[in-house]
């Protein structure tokens, strides 16, 4: 069985070619990152401009190096939600092209678990599982059944954890995206420099503006004395405070839930310390974490692809979408 995934949520332009829903023939990625590099953040319609730009391009490479042609292909699945809309309705108005030109079904596919499913690509994920999903946009805690059921048990109530990490390296002036920059920085750095107040947040939900604030604050009274400060002491501060967070909520919610399986999902899974650290504490009351490889971390069509394997075999009607098939900027879990 054959799928192509198809992804223009964002800043990245992808299509994937999935056979039998563990073999990823092509999964071709235009990222726009030096682009919008310059301007500090994803500019929406900069990225849907690139998006059209490239996106026959990327379709005639994944299909040759997937050696298959669009006579082969059973199935076609693209991000309808959530995303920049402007940058989502390139993607689905490309993929409706190639459907109605071509007569195959169109499955929409919900970038947030296509992220969780990114799991599902490379390892044998046991269920029920408990998936950390940490994105530029989001960061929940759901709950995934045996069925493939997905329950959202807490989320931001501000900002994402992505979010927050590109915002605290913008303020210091360190580059975007912030992540893998203040990642990289936080093994250089003294972890003790700045106290960064716990957040009183109940339950599987998070909070991250005042821990933000607090890097923010630290830059602008070290400007105001006119006092150098120091990226990486910052960066080591934010990055244990921000891991322990999301070490300890997402251990407590297996715990309650009777859990053996973690996953971490979405651009910020990438994360050096969050990947170790959690498997550490995790290894010791006998639960396993799993993590994407890196291509499969940040957005990628293949992710795309594998989610609608699992929705052709566990989805609820509808499973497909017809012509009508419209983008949405925000969608729950
Ligand atoms: O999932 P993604 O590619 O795009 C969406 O937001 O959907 O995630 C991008 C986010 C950015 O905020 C970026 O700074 C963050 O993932 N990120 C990281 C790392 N690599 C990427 N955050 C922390 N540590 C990293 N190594
Ligand atoms: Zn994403």
């Amino acid at each position: 069985m054959i799928i192509l995934g198809i992804e223009t949520s964002c800043d990245e332009t992808s299509i994937a070619v999935l056979k039998d829903g563990k073999e990823v023939l092509s999964n071709n990625i235009s990222s726009q990152i030096d682009i919008h590099k310059e301007y500090g953040g994803v500019v929406p319609e900069i990225a849907s401009r690139h998006h059209i730009k490239n996106i026959a391009t990327i379709l005639e490479e994944s299909l040759e190096e997937a050696k298959i042609t669009m006579d082969d292909v059973d199935y076609i699945a693209v991000t309808y939600a959530p995303g920049l809309i402007g940058a989502l309705l390139v993607g689905i108005s490309f993929a409706k092209g190639l459907a109605y030109g071509h007569d195959i079904p169109l499955i929409p596919v919900h970038h947030i678990k296509a992220h969780i499913y990114g799991n599902f690509i490379e390892h044998n994920i046991e269920l029920p599982c408990i998936a950390l999903v940490v994105s530029g946009g989001h960061t929940n805690i759901v709950y995934i059944d045996e069925k493939h059921n997905f329950i959202n048990l807490g989320a931001t109530l501000d900002d994402a954890v992505g979010e927050s990490y590109d915002k605290v390296a913008r303020v210091m002036g360190i580059g975007y995206p912030g992540g893998p920059i203040v990642d990289k920085l936080y093994y250089k750095g003294n972890k003790e420099a700045l106290k960064i107040p716990e957040p009183k947040v109940d339950g599987y939900d998070f909070s991250f503006s005042g821990i933000k604030t607090s890097v923010i604050n630290a830059v602008n009274k070290a400007r105001m004395k006119g006092e150098e400060f120091k990226p990486e002491d910052l960066s080591a501060s934010f990055q244990e405070k921000v891991v322990d967070i999301l070490c300890k909520k997402t251990l407590k919610a297996a715990q309650d839930k009777g859990v053996k399986q973690i996953v971490i999902a979405g651009g910020v899974a990438a994360n050096s310390l969050l990947r170790s650290e959690l498997s550490l504490r995790a290894s010791k009351i006998g639960i396993k974490v799993n993590y994407p490889s890196m291509t499969y971390c940040t957005d990628n069509a293949a992710m795309i692809a594998e989610a609608a394997y699992y929705k052709l075999k566990y989805g609820k009607e509808p499973i497909f979408a017809d012509l009508t098939l419209n983008g949405k900027a925000t969608l729950d879990i």
